[in-house]
């Protein structure tokens, strides 16, 4: 099953599937936001709107996006009955496309544990460039990532780059070197810690500021990307390392080539 149908069914089944109140990230970010002068908020990735409520609450224009339909009504059916039609604005969009809004129309943007999705790192720098691209200048975007502390990092199916099927939930594990690399176009503010809800989730919150445009924006290699481009220079290493003086005995150096050769495909 998709992702987007997968999130689909998991909203469907239950009304608050991450619970009524809003997440501890949202409630430090109105802290920052209230400090900052904020007034319109961008949220991507919003859910069952949990922290879209307390956005609104707390008089900020709220704008938010999903691509779960089921998620996306929720929200509006819950803004009418609140009477918050006039400052929640939700919409279903698949962030991995460019988003409709103008270039600098938002004070500040804000994703709780979207960025961690099934995203690639170039799928997670382009939707750092639209936010870039939406906010105004100086802007603040503030964003929460599952990381590479987890403890469920490495369990489940691994999919491709530090990206795992957990149970179902296909989640990107972050490191803060690839957040580093990612800022491309931003200051960063801060990057902390934070463990969250039950489980617990470990997460790294990621606040930025708009900076210039940068010349270009082509991301870095990650050290995780730089050693899946180059398989080969792996096996190298490891053979060297195999085979250097004093490490292993003789009969087992010769195991371990015979072993390589063959999972190589080369006929010992
Ligand atoms: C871990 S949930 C977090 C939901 C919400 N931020 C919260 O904390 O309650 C991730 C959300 O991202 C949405 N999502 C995942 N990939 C997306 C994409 N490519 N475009 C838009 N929404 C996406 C899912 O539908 C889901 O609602």
């Amino acid at each position: 099953m998709d992702q987007k149908s997968h999130w689909d069914d998991v909203f469907a089944q239950n009304s608050a599937f991450f619970g009524e109140a809003p997440s501890d990230f949202a409630r430090r970010c109105c802290e920052l936001f209230q400090k900052e002068g904020v007034r319109s908020v961008l949220e991507l990735g919003c859910g069952q709107g949990r922290d879209t409520f307390l956005f609104a609450q707390q008089g900020f224009d709220i704008t938010c996006v999903d691509y779960s339909e089921t998620a996306i009504s929720a929200v509006k059916e819950k803004a009418q009955k609140a009477s918050l039609t006039a400052q929640i604005h939700a919409q279903t969009h698949n962030l991995k496309e460019a988003m409709l809004f103008s270039d600098n129309s938002f004070d500040a943007c804000f994703s709780h544990m979207l960025l961690c999705m099934h995203l690639s790192t170039a799928e997670i720098g382009f939707v750092l460039r639209e936010m870039h691209r939406v906010l105004k200048p100086g802007g603040i975007a503030v964003y929460s990532v599952r990381n590479n502390f987890d403890k469920h990092y490495r369990a489940g199916t691994h999919l491709s780059e530090d990206i795992y099927d957990v149970g179902g939930f296909v989640i990107h594990f972050l490191t803060e070197e690839k957040i580093k690399k990612l800022a491309k176009g931003y200051d960063i503010v801060e990057i902390n810690r934070l463990e969250e809800g039950s489980l617990p989730r470990d997460l790294f919150v990621v606040t930025l500021r708009k900076a210039a445009s940068p010349e270009n924006w082509e991301l870095e290699d990650t050290k995780e990307s730089k050693d899946m481009n180059d398989p080969m220079q792996k096996f190298q290493e490891f053979l060297d390392a195999t085979l250097a003086p004093r490490v292993l005995e003789n009969k087992t150096k010769q195991l371990v080539t015979l072993a390589a050769a063959l999972a190589a495909g080369c006929d010992p």
